[in-house]
């Protein structure tokens, strides 16, 4: 068999996808994402862009001092400004990629930019040579471009192509276009555009019509070689192109799209989870791929088949994308040992000793709680302990009662660690939940917007863990903090205080560095 075609994976979740409302990501979270992007094989990993905030800049630097195989990107509007932007923060990686855009289409040239057809041609010419002073890795993306007149295109995408542009980048920004459609205006611009074997072509596809993922399969067939895509899909208004799915159906479909990805499939449930977790942004049941029920046969008539071949009901293993069949796991006699294997099955083999640690502690405990113990619960609980790994917590839950039920207004009653100093309240609410926020906020005085409270209970059952997904926002700062425990009630508390303590390592994170170091002095954290 010939080799197969190379389909580029550009990934960018971490920019387009971070533009979904709400989606924001502190800088270590885009850290440790970067690093399952790179060990996953994704090509490309555009990390942000630089110019639009100092979290922005520093993710995109952090993220191109790390990463070792994939090529780290920026993105830039057609400034001098937001290139060197870009090149500041990528230099520190051995090869990067600039990726600078404008607006071609009659309805943005003239309410957005202002600008005529030779202005922007003008603007192109600048913006990618200059950008080509810095590397030879240059993408240029004709922003709008499925609502672009053709013939202009063509002498954008020509220009481009000569100042130094080696990827073409077609976005159908606004989720307009259909496959078919999408594939002619491909197959029209390899057609007419005299320069385009000198570059590779792109797709980029919002999903505004449902069609996003439909589209960049149908440009791939027409001669793309590229495809930009974010985790879970998530992206500005209805998402981008989801990655796993664009994966998922080149190789399941090999015999009709004969393409090789290099993607590591079996890193994509992790990759969907910490995605997921970053974000607060929970994954639809039935999304294909990584959904909860993705791989779930509810009916007998399916269980039967399945039984008998899982050929009848299964075009994917549930394997081949990194889900593990729920097992049953150890009980609460089960020794560390087995549960660090445990932890290297579940795809955990990384994580530091003082984690393992942490988890097994929990998991003695639950053990004691809960009957079963399954798979997802041994995620949640090391999930949980990196979350506490990775962040400095500035203020801890010591002790939480509440009282809930008809009749007398719900309280609860909570002992924090704040800085070293421990404080008692209790405070009534609509609820036991707005009681154990009130008691927070009580205990420490601060200003902010509840954005989103998510329960998500981890396993079946009444004894299940729920996993609670807290995010907060204070002017332009959001955070997003989760925690697991049987107990719904504590998970809630420790999740409000996990985003709390995320919001103020971003407000002050050197005065908060110095609080703690004396806290630890004083025998504390
Ligand atoms: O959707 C879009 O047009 C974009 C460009 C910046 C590539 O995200
Ligand atoms: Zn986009």
């Amino acid at each position: 068999m010939p080799d197969k075609d190379k389909v580029f994976i550009f990934d960018t979740t971490m920019r387009d996808g971070e533009q979904s409302p709400g989606a924001s990501m502190s800088v270590e979270e885009k850290i440790q994402i970067s690093r399952v992007f790179d060990e996953m094989g994704i090509d490309i990993i555009e990390a942000g862009f630089p110019i639009s905030s100092p979290g922005d800049f520093e993710a995109v630097s952090a993220i191109s001092k790390s990463v070792k195989n994939s090529i780290p990107c920026g993105l830039a509007r057609a400034t001098k400004k937001d290139i060197d932007a870009c090149h500041e923060s990528l230099k520190f990686a051995k090869r990067f990629r600039i990726h600078t855009f404008i607006s071609t289409s009659p309805v943005h040239m003239k309410h957005k930019l202002n600008m005529n057809n030779e202005q922007v041609l003008g603007a192109i010419k600048e913006s990618v040579t200059y950008a080509r002073k810095f590397t030879d890795d240059v993408e240029w993306s004709c922003e709008d471009g499925t609502r672009t007149d053709l013939d202009f295109m063509y002498k954008t995408i020509e220009l481009a192509i000569n100042c130094g542009a080696k990827t073409i980048n077609i976005p159908d920004t606004v989720g307009y276009s259909i496959p078919e459609e999408f594939a002619k205006t491909i197959r029209s611009i390899k057609n007419n555009v005299p320069n385009i074997d000198k570059a590779i072509l792109s797709a980029h596809c919002h999903n505004d019509l449902g069609l996003a993922v439909a589209n960049a399969l149908s440009g791939l067939s027409a001669g793309v070689r590229q495809i930009e895509c974010t985790i879970n899909g998530i992206g500005e208004r209805a998402g981008n192109a989801a990655l796993e799915e664009i994966v998922m159906a080149i190789k399941t479909r090999e015999d009709l799209l004969p393409y090789e990805t290099g993607i590591k499939t079996e890193l994509i449930s992790k990759a969907s989870k910490i995605v997921s977790n970053a974000t607060g942004f929970p994954v639809q049941f039935n999304k294909a791929i990584v959904g909860k029920n993705a791989f779930a046969h509810e009916s007998g008539i399916h269980q039967d088949g399945m039984l008998k071949n899982r050929e009848t009901y299964e075009i994917m293993t549930p394997e081949s994308v990194g889900v593990k069949k729920t097992s049953l796991v150890m009980g609460k006699h089960s020794g560390r040992h087995a549960f660090k294997d445990k932890l290297n099955d579940l795809g955990y083999s990384d994580v530091t000793d003082d984690v393992v640690q942490a988890a097994f502690g929990k998991f003695k405990i639950l053990a004691d709680k809960k009957k079963h113990i399954y798979d997802e619960d041994i995620v949640a609980l090391v999930d949980d302990s990196l979350i506490i790994d990775n962040k400095i917590n500035a203020i801890n839950l010591k002790s939480l009662k509440v009282f809930a039920g008809t009749g007398e207004p719900q309280r609860a009653e909570m002992t924090l660690d704040v800085f070293g100093d421990i404080k008692k309240t209790s405070q009534t609410g609509d609820g036991p939940v707005d009681a154990i926020f009130k008691c927070i906020k009580d205990l420490y005085s601060h200003d902010v917007k509840l954005s989103l409270y998510q329960v998500h209970a981890v396993t079946e059952g009444t004894d299940a863990q729920a996993t609670v997904s807290v995010k907060i926002e204070e002017n332009d700062r959001t955070t997003v903090g989760q925690s697991a425990d049987t107990d719904t009630l504590v998970a809630s508390a420790n999740a409000y205080l996990n985003a709390l303590n995320k919001m103020l390592i971003k407000r002050e994170k050197k005065s908060l560095y110095k609080d703690i170091e004396k806290q630890k002095i004083r025998g504390g954290v």
